[in-house]
């Protein structure tokens, strides 16, 4: 499997590949890979003939130092587990903070229509920002055809949606469905390090969600927001730090249903001091 460290060295690499006339898609991540993002190289796989993956721990992502040097960090397992899905049309990309960032570890400032506004916005302060400006570098340097993310941070998406769109670059974004483990938690890099008290907890999460969904089919969202809340506020374990019924298309708070709007669910929940997120669809 090809491995890169260096920008440069990727980039004359994938412009020998693109000379061939190959499609070049891309899967950003940070690492401590799991089935989640493997969903994501086998779909970038079925319609590109080479996928290069990013793993990179975004500092200017990270609001909580704390979070940033807890983050997983598993290069050589990373590797090994996507060349058990293919040795020959996977690049790996695995730059070191100064590669990327050089001297100067700073967020660009971006604004995506108020949608970085909203949840992780409101409570991640300069997250968007972060993740903007690490994916706009990635996608220079990389210069995919398509590029795959995860509905699992649905609100990352549609900024990266929005990202591409006013800054006109050419590619095209593909969301990728929430793949879960089997009792239901969406898979995450953070569920490596809950304890096993609070792994046994968060499958809670998601049972939640699919409840509020048949609840929203009867009940206004504020109802189904205060159920939820309550819920909650009956599991020691676990602190709900929002939840919220909104537009798909704006991420603002469902005030009154309509039939022509679609909406999702989506929580951020505390589990000790790991912090998780989902999200459900809703109509
Ligand atoms: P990371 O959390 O590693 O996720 C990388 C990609 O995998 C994201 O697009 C994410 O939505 C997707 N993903 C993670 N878990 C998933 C799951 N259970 N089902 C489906 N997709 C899943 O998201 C990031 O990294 C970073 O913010 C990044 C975009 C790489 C920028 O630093």
């Amino acid at each position: 499997m090809k491995k890169f460290h260096n920008r440069t060295e990727l980039s004359y690499h994938i412009d020998a590949i693109k000379a061939k006339g190959k499609s070049i898609g891309f899967v950003p991540t940070m690492g401590a890979l799991h089935n989640g993002h493997l969903s994501l190289v086998n779909k970038g796989l079925s319609q590109n003939d080479i996928v290069v993956v990013s793993i990179f721990v975004n500092p200017t992502q990270f609001n909580n130092q704390e979070d940033l040097v807890k983050y997983p960090r598993t290069l050589d397992a990373d590797v090994s587990l996507l060349k058990t899905v293919s040795d020959t049309t996977i690049i790996v990309y695995a730059p070191l903070v100064e590669d990327i960032y050089g001297g100067n570890i700073k967020s660009q400032s971006f604004n995506f229509d108020g949608l970085e506004r909203e949840m992780e916005g409101a409570f991640r302060d300069g997250h968007f920002d972060g993740v903007g400006t690490i994916v706009k570098r990635l996608l220079e340097i990389v210069k995919p055809d398509y590029a795959y993310f995860g509905e699992k941070d649905f609100q990352q998406l549609q900024i990266i949606i929005k990202l591409v769109e006013l800054h006109h670059i050419p590619v095209k974004i593909i969301g990728c469905a929430i793949y879960r483990a089997e009792d239901g938690l969406a898979m995450s890099s953070r569920n490596e390090i809950l304890t096993q008290e609070h792994r046994d907890a968060v499958p809670f999460i998601y049972k939640t969600l699919k409840t509020a969904k048949v609840k929203f089919g009867t009940k206004s969202a504020q109802s189904v927001t205060e159920w939820v809340e309550k819920q909650f506020k009956q599991q020691p374990l676990l602190e709900l730090e929002y939840f919220s019924i909104a537009d798909t298309k704006t991420l603002k708070p469902v005030k009154r249903k309509s039939t022509k709007k679609t909406y999702r669910a989506f929580v951020a929940v505390y589990a000790g001091d790991i912090r998780l997120i989902d999200n459900i669809a809703l109509n």
